[in-house]
């Protein structure tokens, strides 16, 4: 098995039509290590479904490679599609059938054995939340529960890589949070996931790893931690401290310290923000106090992407 589970190596694609060219691909090389949540975060237009499509082995890059699960996205997608679960972006179901009916029937495409299918169909409806609906026609079906049904479709195959496009578009909080617990429960098990979404706030901060793209070009790549370093540089590291009854006090010790950039109060909490790391400081300031609590705020991916994507979404 390769070391991982999706390795690109300059790919372009480039869209041909009567109009002229678009250059949706323009040279991705990503790493999505085993066992991780992989963000594909990029506004609309930036490629992400461009990249998943030639990972899946729907379109062919104009150049470049891709591996997915150790096999090659052009020769080898029979392979990968064996082992790897799509939600794509719209799913079209077969409206006068059940959600029942419809699993069922994808599942028998997939070569499931009868027994088998019926077990994982009943686990699968469960796992989204629709087995009261197994047996109501799609027809029926609101957005959310055509998405958790697509959900059940994706996992139908117990895959080793679940690659879900835009999730979250149209859900209810209920149905986002579903999302998530069901992505952690998938990554337990030692599977790999992909998401792609242009909404970050909304499902991008269960993701460990992720890979910022904005017109077809890639502008930031790597774990979380690898990502939030050049940022904490830039912006300064942000504490906050919690001392009710003291924050007068130690606003002004805390002005003293070597490196401090801005002291300000939040919901009556002392928020610093500073040129180094100051947190053993502080925590021995903290000492001297009646402290709360004394946290280093880490950078979320909503940051990030606005630091990465040079501010705008469009
Ligand atoms: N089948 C297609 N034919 C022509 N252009 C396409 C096609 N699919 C996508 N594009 C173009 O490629 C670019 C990237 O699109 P897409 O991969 O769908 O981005 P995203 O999923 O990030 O919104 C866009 O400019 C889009 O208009
Ligand atoms: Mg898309």
């Amino acid at each position: 098995m390769a070391e991982y589970v999706i390795e690109t190596e300059g790919l372009v694609k480039i869209y041909r039509d009567r109009s002229g060219e678009v250059k949706a691909l323009d040279g991705v090389d990503i790493r999505v290590p085993k066992g991780v949540v992989f963000g594909l975060f990029g506004p609309n237009g930036s490629g992400k479904t461009t990249l998943i499509s030639i990972l899946v082995g729907l379109q062919l890059p104009t150049s470049g490679t891709a591996r997915v699960l150790g096999f090659d996205c052009v020769r080898e997608s029979v392979e990968i599609r064996k082992r790897l679960g799509l939600l794509p972006e719209n799913y079209g179901f077969y409206e006068h059938m059940t959600a029942y009916e419809n699993l069922e029937f994808l599942g028998r495409l997939d070569g499931i054995s009868k027994n088998e299918l019926k077990r994982r169909i009943l686990e699968v409806l469960e796992m989204v939340g629709l087995s009261e609906w197994a047996n109501a026609k799609v027809k029926g079906f609101s957005r959310g529960m055509t998405q958790r049904l697509a959900l059940a479709q994706a996992l139908l195959k117990d895959p080793l890589l679940l690659v879900l496009d835009e999730p979250t578009l149209g859900l209810d909080p209920q149905g986002t949070a579903m999302f998530r617990d069901l992505v952690e429960r998938v990554v337990k098990s030692g599977k790999t996931v992909l998401i792609s979404t242009h909404l970050l706030h909304e499902i991008g901060h269960i993701c460990t790893h992720a890979a910022l793209i904005r017109r077809g070009k890639l502008v930031a790549h790597g774990s979380l931690d690898e990502l939030s370093k050049p940022y904490i540089e830039a912006r300064g590291f942000l504490y906050e401290i919690a001392a009710p009854g003291e924050v007068e006090r130690l606003l002004h010790e805390v002005k003293q310290l070597d490196g401090i950039l801005e002291v300000s109060l939040v919901n009556e909490k002392v928020r610093v923000r500073a040129k180094r790391d100051i947190g053993g400081e502080l925590a021995r300031l903290a000492g001297r106090f009646r402290v709360r609590s004394l946290s280093f705020l880490p950078p979320s991916w909503d940051e990030l992407y606005q630091y990465y994507q040079g501010g705008g979404w469009e």
